[in-house]
């Protein structure tokens, strides 16, 4: 596999993301519902150190509800409070701002014993890269932004976006570094969008995927490509597959590229239906 991960990176993001904390009372960290764990950023605790943090479970509707409940359990038993949403369809969303007021009882708690005034919170968006953190700022400003994030040499004025009179928003999020130690975490982020497609062995993916989705969904994957049964060699199901889909070069030979190509083209617009790609592990 060739995923790397640059330390160099992560210790820039982690610079620009302790910047913005400062100016944070409540931070809401992004991660996607298909891959709850592989798409957190390790450090998000130390990073945000005792500031309290939403989880918001996002692009829900890609993923499996049981799976989901299972994760949602799993962080509240963690004391991470999640919350499960579906920015692009604005599901859930409207519970935002409550539950963000209920993380911050501590804090409203702090300024009524020192006889401050309460002013709105204010919140930071803090994910790894396309889990959503652009669509759920758009939808919370009720507008589209234009998000920059913090590319080099782009210089924006940060503004506050205001969701009611109780809550703020910082419309530029905080973009933080997954990390992948292990292959099948770095699989999950390519097959998710996360990692760019140059830097990980597309074929080396797919077959991940295929053997993931022959051991917890085969329906749904004999279904999508008309299958009668799953060869135990994943190799021998990756040219059933290619079969099916006409991926033929000359000699009759399947063509793994294409045939690689359009089962991860399929698994990124969800056509297999909902599928989660790891279990909480308690
Ligand atoms: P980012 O700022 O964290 O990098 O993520 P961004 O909002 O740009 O979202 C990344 C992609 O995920 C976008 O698709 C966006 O539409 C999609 N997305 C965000 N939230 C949801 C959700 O709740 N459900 C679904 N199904 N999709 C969601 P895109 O523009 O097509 O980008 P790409 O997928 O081609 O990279």
């Amino acid at each position: 596999m060739k995923i790397q991960w640059y330390p160099g990176h992560m210790a820039k993001a982690k610079r620009q993301v302790t910047e913005k904390l400062k100016m944070i009372d409540v931070v809401m960290e992004i991660v996607d519902a298909r891959i709850p764990m592989s798409s957190r950023n390790p450090m998000i605790e130390e990073v945000t150190e005792n500031k309290p943090r939403l989880m918001l479970l996002n692009k829900a509707d890609l993923a499996d509800p049981q799976l989901t409940r299972e994760w949602e359990a799993y962080f509240e038993q963690e004391n991470v409070k999640p919350l499960t949403i579906d920015a692009q369809h604005g599901k859930g969303m409207k519970q935002i701002p409550a539950e963000v007021q209920k993380l911050a009882a501590p804090l409203y708690e702090k300024w009524e014993r020192k006889g401050i005034n309460p002013r709105p919170l204010r919140s930071l968006i803090v994910g790894i890269p396309n889990v959503g953190k652009s669509t759920v700022i758009n939808k919370l400003a009720g507008k589209k932004i234009a998000i920059i994030g913090d590319k080099p040499g782009v210089t924006k004025k940060q503004q506050w976006i205001k969701m009611g009179s109780t809550l703020e928003l910082l419309d530029t999020p905080g973009i933080l570094w997954p990390k992948f130690e292990d292959e099948a975490v770095g699989y999950r982020l390519a097959l998710t969008g996360a990692v760019k497609e140059e830097i990980f062995d597309f074929q080396d993916a797919v077959l991940f995927f295929l053997t993931f989705m022959a051991s917890e969904y085969p329906q749904l994957l004999k279904s999508r490509y008309n299958l009668d049964s799953i060869p135990e060699d994943k190799v021998e199901l990756f040219d059933d597959i290619g079969r099916k889909r006409g991926c033929l070069i000359s000699g009759g030979h399947v063509d793994y590229d294409r045939t690689a190509e359009i089962i991860f083209r399929d698994f990124r617009q969800g056509l297999f239906g909902p599928v989660t790609l790891e279990k909480p592990v308690t």
